[in-house]
């Protein structure tokens, strides 16, 4: 029954008139008025260019690894902020930013930094935080509450989520699609990184509470993802992880 009659909504929606032309062109002349925009420069390139480059860049991805012994070799900041520069390029929910990178390559602060998150992953490790289907996931990578790289990376930088705005009057504005928007800049960031031939760890060591601290963070900002920065340690090892197939994490509809 259901099937064959058409419900008021499906009804509506299959008596509006919806072309595949552009009747409503954005932006209206009117929203111009109000707004400033610009063309958009985009070179179009041949489908063979962009399959090259498509398959030279899966590639580089696909040899990113997470490692979790670091160099202690120097890197300049100047690497540390492009490559926050390049995260901030990412889209966010209104255009809304709702991000900070905090970056220390200080060894007192780095020191405070290793044992608060020792003292935290001690809990999740030690006194079961965890549930053992956690630790049991974990196992193949061989984690434990010891986080050594803290303190020997050059760098940490700490990637905060931004709740909401407050302005220099105190008055607060809301943000919109947070963990979404931040979510997006920490995958451009670790990219960047991995281009431009540094190495990082996504490292939660929750709660992370604690970053507000010793950062001398507001309390509009929550820790999202702290990385450790630097060159991997010569002959480093990882886990051996296999990556899902294309048939496990695509499929098409048509
Ligand atoms: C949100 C998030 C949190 C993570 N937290 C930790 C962590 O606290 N400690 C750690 O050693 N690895 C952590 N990882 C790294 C993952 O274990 C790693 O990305 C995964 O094993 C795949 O390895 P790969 O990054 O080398 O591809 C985290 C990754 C993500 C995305």
């Amino acid at each position: 029954m259901e099937n064959k009659l058409f419900s008021v909504h499906q009804f509506l929606c299959y008596n509006r008139t919806m072309s595949d032309h552009y009747e409503f062109p954005y932006p209206s002349k009117e929203l111009e008025s109000r707004h400033p925009f610009s063309v958009y420069e985009h070179e179009r390139l041949s489908e063979e260019v962009m399959e090259a480059k498509a398959k030279d860049f899966y590639h580089k991805m696909d040899a990113r690894r997470s490692v979790r012994m670091f160099s202690p070799d120097p890197v300049p900041q100047k690497l540390i902020e492009l490559a926050i520069q390049a995260a901030s390029t990412a889209p966010s929910g209104a255009h809304k930013q709702p991000w900070t990178f905090v970056a220390t390559n200080d060894p007192e602060i780095k020191r405070e930094i290793r044992a608060a998150a020792e003292e935290e992953e001690e809990k999740n490790y030690l006194e079961n935080r965890m549930n053992e289907e956690w630790q049991e996931a974990l196992a193949p990578l061989g984690t434990d509450h010891h986080k050594e790289f803290l303190q020997v990376a050059p760098w940490i930088i700490v990637l905060f989520e931004q709740r909401y705005e407050t302005l220099s009057d105190g008055t607060t504005l809301k943000n919109y699609y947070v963990k979404e928007s931040v979510g997006i800049a920490a995958g451009m960031f670790i990219t960047a990184l991995h281009h431009m031939g540094l190495a990082t760890l996504t490292h939660t060591p929750t709660p992370m509470k604690f970053l507000n601290t010793i950062l001398g963070r507001p309390k509009n900002e929550r820790p999202f993802v702290l990385f450790p920065v630097g060159y991997p340690l010569e002959g480093v090892k990882v886990p051996d992880l296999n990556r899902k197939e294309l048939n496990e994490i695509f499929t098409t509809v048509f």
